[in-house]
């Protein structure tokens, strides 16, 4: 019998796109575009399942192994660094991390910078390499709000418009570092499912 593919795809208007590029790779499962709560389809002839999962959850079925690859950010390879494959740069879903505060903030360095975020690693690296003390303020959502309340002094987030930050009074101070999609592997299904995978990344290479 064939060996199935499992994928992991972030749910949500990337996933669309990202399941797009697998089609044209030749790994089509035509039922899940229909309007439908379902979260597994699978096409048996193509060799292929697919899952829609929280993108900040992806990593963590593939790490695990419940998926063989899927498609997440590289924000979240950053910030948790799973144990996986990161084969190749989609070039989609491009964004920044960035530090923003509001427009008048003046940094001042003898103080301890109040710094709010969901994305405490990598707010931690990026300051310790700067020898900058921080106070880290982790939040779930909303992080614009932070530094208009006082919770913090700036916040460190994704910035893809920057609407979201012009509607709220804030502006990028720094940019730490670009983000993208990427689709990486379990660490033993790159070795028992080659062949498809390999299949994949040469088949997005080259659209
Ligand atoms: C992200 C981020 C910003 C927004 C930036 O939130 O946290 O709030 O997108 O996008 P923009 O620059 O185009 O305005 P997301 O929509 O991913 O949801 P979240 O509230 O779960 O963080």
């Amino acid at each position: 019998m064939k060996k199935m593919l499992n994928v992991a795809l972030p749910k949500g208007r990337l996933g669309e796109k990202v399941y797009d590029m697998f089609e044209k790779a030749g790994f089509e499962c035509p039922s899940i575009k229909e309007e439908s709560r379902k979260l597994i389809f699978e096409n048996e002839a193509a060799g292929v399942r697919y899952f829609w999962v929280k993108p900040s959850d992806v990593a963590i079925y593939v790490e695990r192994g419940a998926a063989d690859i899927g498609v997440a950010g590289k924000d979240i390879l950053l910030e948790y660094a799973p144990d996986v494959y990161e084969l190749f740069d989609l070039d989609i879903g491009k964004c920044r991390m960035a530090v923003a505060a509001p427009r008048d903030f003046r940094d001042n360095p003898q103080k301890t910078l109040k710094v709010a975020t969901k994305f405490s690693n990598i707010a931690q690296s990026y300051y310790s390499s700067k020898g900058r003390d921080i106070d880290i303020i982790h939040l779930n959502g909303s992080i614009e709000i932070a530094p208009i309340l006082g919770l913090s002094d700036v916040i460190v987030d994704i910035v893809e418009t920057g609407t979201t930050l012009k509607e709220n009074n804030l502006e990028v101070f720094e940019t730490i570092v670009p983000i993208s999609a990427r689709l990486i592997a379990n660490k033993s299904s790159f070795m028992f499912k080659s062949e498809q995978i390999e299949k994949i990344v040469n088949s997005m290479k080259n659209m």
